[in-house]
């Protein structure tokens, strides 16, 4: 096993001593101090508790095996003996979730303020343990550790796909062990309803209940509903005991279960069941309520009122995402609400909605938690938002005094792929590794500092669309949930990839203790140039999720092989290169090499006149993104591919005429979100710049109904061809066309 070595000085007889790393706690904690030695337990092993930790000196014996006799009220006036846990209420008043775990080779003593810190020390105590190399000892170490965002969210859709409540609790123990507070779960939505309400019996016999097993194909088939009983029935429930059971199995682990009760969109399945609940002469199928009727208002309010029977969390979410107006412009009630309530269009409508609900909620207590459309038309007094459309929503409801929990799709969706697709299980699409995960910093870069303290922390939503198992849906949380559980725990500077990874690598054996099927590291690398365009030279980064593999490559374009050079850090290329490189592993290439052509090509860092615009949502590195050397890579969000909405109309100036050799221009294609590859594309090159004349065309021989990520390259041959100036033209398919750069000229110097 590879370990992360760290050096201690004795001074004092001026020994080098080196000692190995043991605690690999994940969030990173505030202050770790390592220590020698270990602290043994067994089944002797005493738990003395302070009156308020009883419930957490249970989490203790379950985690070390330990009877119940061994549990002990403290008795403050008598020390506890070797080999003992105390958990002790701190005498000095710490944050709520602050805590202290002193670990010495004879005790063990946790310190906390309330059960939320000292949960949070038995979770870290939990890491030692499952991370330990020796079975019943943990290493000597003292931690002071507190969050740094009080919410630390993850949302599980148990709608499109329905999971069983063992998988929730199993979910609610791993979230637990990495400090997520609050488990939302999203338990209504067009694809099935998933709690017992006893005032409306046919959501559960009906609209829980579907045709097809999987989503895909029930959305393909018609999306019809079921009935309980029926044979061919798919879904699923939580009746209330199991749901109050489910909260009760969080609460002591520290866990808040948020529920989610979508409104006034996102219900189909409601109103297939309850059809009164339509608009006015609506024949076709609905999604929202309608807005006009007071039965909506009464049935929503029964329904929070179980809800809040059940869920004592403070937040109630209500949905409020994606509601189509279309339905409420043609009913004569929602029509006749807006005139009665001066409303000026279906936006405010829906405000006037999601504010009626929030002043029912707030008056029971409760505060109401919305997706970020709920800003539209005006935003409810009391209402927390969540920024799941980037952070702007975000941004909107913080400047404005409300608070906001973070969870912006390119960061926080964990339907996203997160390795190459052509590796992965279908997924939604989008693409959201590890590391990206990693990356992301909870306060908006564009927020006022005066309105930091609004952001209380971020989540992570896994959508379940293209999640039918539960074993799929430990495979797409796990292990990116670890990577923003230290995001939102963690202070900024005390965040470092390689850090993480290392710690991360114990943690994969701890996710196979506890059976988690958790998407191993890839062995696909990043090979990342920072080019000089003046200098033709380019400095190359490799990196992996794997930790410290070792990695040999080339630049010349041929295959690494035994023998290349072993990348040990960044490297210098001169001149045009083909840099493929591939883990080693027993001595072989682990797989097909990764590549990166860099091309000092005719056409870099020369003037782009667009002649039609680039779309201003994509413009990635605007006027110098087809020119600048730097290639896309698997993601249209990586700031290199280029988005229009229109043909893509180019005209780059060489600055002199020469011979062009070849012109080559790459598009991707994901039809999910639209992207697609062009018809075809035509060059068109001239000497003055007046006058053009076509020099080829390519037609694009990729189907536009292929689903999964596809890239294609045109090359266009020029041989012998002299020219100054360039015309690329690109034919839209369709939605979007995506391009990072147009290369003119034969790369030389590559094999
Ligand atoms: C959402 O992803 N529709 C909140």
């Amino acid at each position: 096993m590879v370990r992360i070595l760290f050096v201690c000085v004795f001074v004092f007889v001026g020994v080098l001593c080196v000692a190995q790393q043991r605690v690999f706690i994940i969030p990173k904690p505030s202050q770790v101090e390592e220590q020698q030695g270990v602290f043994g337990y067994n089944s002797n092993t005493i738990v003395y508790f302070d009156k308020d930790f009883k419930a957490v000196a249970s989490l203790v014996a379950d985690l070390m095996k330990l009877p119940a006799v061994n549990l002990r009220a403290r008795n403050k006036a008598v020390v506890a003996g070797t080999g003992a846990i105390v958990l002790q209420s701190s005498a000095r008043k710490m944050d709520e979730e602050a805590y202290s775990l002193s670990i010495d080779a004879n005790r063990v003593v946790v310190m906390a303020s309330g059960a939320m810190g000292a949960i949070n020390a038995i979770q870290s105590l939990s890491q030692l343990v499952f991370t330990s190399e020796r079975p019943g000892t943990i290493p000597c170490a003292v931690i002071n550790d507190k969050p740094r965002f009080a919410y630390r969210g993850f949302m599980l859709d148990v709608s499109r796909h329905f999971y069983p409540q063992s998988f929730v609790n199993k979910l609610i123990d791993l979230l637990s062990l990495y400090k997520i507070n609050r488990l939302h779960l999203h338990l209504t939505d067009a694809a099935g309803w998933r709690l017992e309400i006893k005032k409306y019996p046919k959501l559960t016999a009906n609209a829980s209940w579907r045709t097809d097993r999987t989503w895909k194909e029930w959305w393909k088939s018609g999306m019809d509903y079921s009935s309980e009983g029926a044979p061919m029935a798919y879904g699923g429930y939580y009746t209330q005991a199991d749901a109050r059971a489910m909260v009760a199995y969080a609460a002591r682990k520290g866990i808040t279960i948020i529920p989610e009760i979508e409104m006034p969109g996102h219900s189909e399945e409601v109103i297939a069941a309850y059809p009164e609940l339509k608009c006015i002469n609506s024949t076709d199928r609905q999604g929202e309520f309608c807005i006009g009727t007071d039965s909506t208002f009464t049935f929503m309010q029964d329904v929070i009122t179980e809800v809040m029977s059940i869920f004592p969390s403070s937040y109630i979410h209500i949905g409020g995402d994606e509601a189509s107006t279309q339905h409420w412009k043609k009913c004569s009630r929602c029509q006749q609400r807006m005139k009665d309530n001066k409303l000026k269009d279906e936006k405010e409508l829906q405000s006037y909605a999601i504010r009626r609900m929030e002043k029912f909620i707030a008056a029971k207590g409760r505060k109401l938690l919305g997706w970020d459309e709920i800003l539209e038309g005006g935003l409810a007094p009391g209402a927390t938002v969540m920024s799941w459309r980037g952070e702007k929503g975000g941004i909107e409801a913080a400047s404005m005094d409300h608070d906001v929990i973070m969870t912006p799709g390119s960061f926080c969706y964990f339907d996203a792929y997160q390795q190459d697709p052509v590796t992965q299980p279908e997924a939604i699409g989008g693409f959201l590794p590890l590391k990206k995960v990693y990356s992301y910093e909870p306060i908006p870069a564009g927020l006022e500092a005066t309105k930091h303290k609004y952001i209380k922390g971020a989540q992570a939503n896994l959508w379940t669309e293209y999640i039918p198992t539960v074993e799929h849906a430990e495979y797409m949380i796990f292990p990116r949930i670890i990577a923003l559980s230290e995001a939102v725990w963690s202070d900024a500077h005390d965040r470092n990839w390689e850090d993480f990874q290392s710690r991360l690598f114990h943690h994969y054996l701890l996710l196979q203790q506890l059976q988690v099927n958790y998407c191993r590291p890839s062995d696909q690398l990043e090979i990342k140039p920072a080019i000089d365009v003046n200098r033709k030279s380019a400095t190359i980064t490799i990196s992996s999720e794997q930790y410290q593999p070792q990695i040999a490559y080339k630049t010349d374009g041929t295959l690494p092989a035994e023998g290349s050079p072993l990348y040990k850090g960044p490297f210098p290329v001169t001149g045009s290169s083909v840099v493929r490189a591939a883990v080693i592993r027993d001595g072989k290439l682990h797989r097909a090499p990764d590549s990166v052509d860099i091309d000092f090509h005719l056409a870099l860092g020369k003037k782009v006149i667009y002649n039609q615009p680039y779309s201003e949502s994509y413009p990635a590195q605007k006027e110098s993104t087809l020119v600048n050397g730097y290639r896309g890579t698997l993601t249209y969000q990586d700031g290199q591919w280029q988005g229009l909405t229109n043909d893509l109309d180019v005209t780059i100036d060489l600055e002199k005429s020469q011979e062009i050799g070849e012109i080559k221009s790459t598009f991707m294609q994901v039809t999910g979100p639209g992207v697609y590859i062009p018809d075809y594309v035509e060059v068109f090159s001239s000497t003055d710049g007046k006058e053009f004349k076509s020099t080829g065309k390519v037609m694009n021989d990729i189907p536009t109904t292929d689903v999964s990520l596809r890239f294609k390259t045109f090359v266009i041959d020029q041989k012998g061809r002299e020219a100054r100036y360039i015309r690329l033209y690109a034919k839209l398919h369709d939605g979007f066309m995506f391009v990072d750069e147009v290369r003119v000229g034969r790369m030389k110097n590559v094999k």
